[in-house]
């Protein structure tokens, strides 16, 4: 059995007072609950270390939204992977199709993130998926596997030991239309099946894939229990605490 791990991916969105009170609020929703899933929050880079310390006395885990593939140096506006990590985060979203689309991120800076990550101990959680164009031309599966493979390329079963996996069809992203079960459950088993061809059968058994676009308390339970579909990735709501940890019981 994998585990199922749900995260939030807060975008842009937060200032400290909010998210104080967001986190304070998750804490009190979850609290008694015996919630089986293991649970992440990828806040704003500024509000990173105020969370890491709300954090301290519980079970959810910090990851940042975007991380540069250098160490350090002349890189005006850039984070690297040891400020997130005294930060206090443990993992870092990498190639979200935001960062793809809107900030001209390709799957070779993709790669290096990647690859940086995991070299400073930073569990990467990558995303895939393609665009509604892509879809209606029957592409799909081809830009999932272009996508995965040069996205991971160098780089070994063992170095991805803690490698999650995302896929975020772009179309289902803040549009409040989720792939149904079926579409969802149809991409994830090609992942799992071409992970398993890309490396091993047992780490294709292994690896977490998440769901992410328009995951909400209502629809989360049908898309979990999918048999491929091992957490979801959360954009606009888990900005509430109340439907986050809905979509976590679900799982
Ligand atoms: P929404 O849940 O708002 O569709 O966003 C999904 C997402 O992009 C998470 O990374």
């Amino acid at each position: 059995m994998r585990r199922k791990v749900i995260a939030g991916n807060w975008k842009m969105n937060n200032d400290l007072n909010g998210t104080v009170s967001l986190i304070s609020e998750m804490k009190k929703e979850m609290q008694g609950k015996n919630l089986p899933a293991e649970v992440i929050v990828c806040p704003p880079f500024t509000n990173l270390e105020t969370a890491s310390a709300l954090l301290k006395d519980s079970s959810i885990k910090l990851g940042a939204q975007n991380i540069y593939f250098e160490e350090s140096g002349a890189f005006t506006g850039e984070i690297s992977p040891d400020m997130l990590k005294s930060a206090g985060c443990e993992f870092v979203i990498i190639g979200h199709s935001e960062r793809r689309t809107i900030f001209g991120e390709t799957d070779l800076s993709i790669n290096k993130k990647i690859k940086t990550a995991i070299r400073h101990g930073l569990k990467p959680i990558f995303c895939i998926g393609e665009t509604l164009e892509e879809r209606e031309k029957g592409v799909t599966f081809n830009v999932i596997e272009s996508q995965l493979r040069k996205g991971l390329e160098g780089i070994t079963e063992t170095e991805l030991q803690n490698l999650i996996l995302a896929y975020e069809p772009v179309w289902a992203i803040g549009t409040g239309k989720n792939a149904t079960p079926e579409q969802a459950q149809e991409v994830h088993k090609f992942i799992r099946t071409l992970i398993s061809k890309l490396f091993s059968a047992n780490f294709s058994h292994q690896i977490v894939i998440q769901y992410g676009g328009s995951v909400k308390a209502e629809n989360a339970k049908e898309l979990l229990s999918q048999p491929d579909i091992d957490g979801a990735l959360v954009g606009g709501a888990c900005l509430k605490a109340d439907s986050f940890v809905k979509i976590i019981e679900a799982a």
